[in-house]
């Protein structure tokens, strides 16, 4: 019998908790905190994946015992600090650095994980980051990668990364990566 009025008597609790907990967040607006507008900015920037010589900017950490033979490399991890310039040559201004992890997860065909930062050190977005997630297919013409969040002048962004090769040296692995990011935020 008492289980009768088990059920909704949790769901009349779990009502006001739930009415509770959207009011305290209805309570901090906006403007309390000092989100102005919503802006759309496009950054565009190239990133240079340097994996040859004694100064690489990307590492392999891991892999895994199959990965040498499997076709895909599927397993492999690489830890990157990759340099971000203005424009395509590596000498040209430096605008921050994209810091994370790409690794092979396609069993099937070239497909990274790709999770980073990129860090900012320029201009307005000086001190900013943007969080990327995304799937990397390296050999496409243009890959799309998810802009998950964001620090300083990028809290709450949301938006789109678009990747496409400049340059690749087949013999090295080193890459030049032109960059098209999309991003809302405040
Ligand atoms: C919702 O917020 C208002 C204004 O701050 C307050 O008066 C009211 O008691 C709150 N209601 C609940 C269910 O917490
Ligand atoms: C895979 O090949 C690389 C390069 O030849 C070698 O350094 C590494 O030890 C190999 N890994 C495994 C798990 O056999
Ligand atoms: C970026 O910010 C850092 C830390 O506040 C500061 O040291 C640096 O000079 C700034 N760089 C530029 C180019 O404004």
């Amino acid at each position: 019998m008492a289980v009768k009025f088990t059920v909704p008597t949790i769901n009349i609790f779990a009502f006001f908790l739930l009415a509770t907990f959207i009011n305290i967040s209805a309570g901090e607006s906006q403007q309390e905190m000092g989100l102005g507008r919503q802006k759309l900015s496009h950054l565009h920037f190239y990133f240079h994946d340097i994996v040859s010589g004694r100064n690489p900017t990307a590492v392999r950490v891991a892999e895994a015992a199959m990965t040498n033979s499997s076709a895909t490399s599927f397993g492999r991890v690489f830890m990157m600090d990759d340099p971000l310039t203005m424009g395509p040559e590596m000498s040209s201004k430096s605008v921050g650095r994209a810091q994370g992890i790409y690794a092979s997860a396609d069993l099937n065909g070239v497909g990274l994980l790709m999770v980073l930062n990129y860090a900012f050190t320029e201009g307005k977005f000086n001190g900013s980051t943007l969080c990327i997630l995304g799937r990397n297919a390296i050999f496409s013409d243009v890959r799309e990668m998810a802009v998950v969040g964001g620090s300083g002048a990028f809290r709450f962004a949301r938006g789109y990364a678009r990747a496409k090769t400049h340059t690749i040296d087949l013999k090295t692995g080193d890459a030049v990566v032109e960059y098209n990011v999309y991003v809302f935020h405040y």
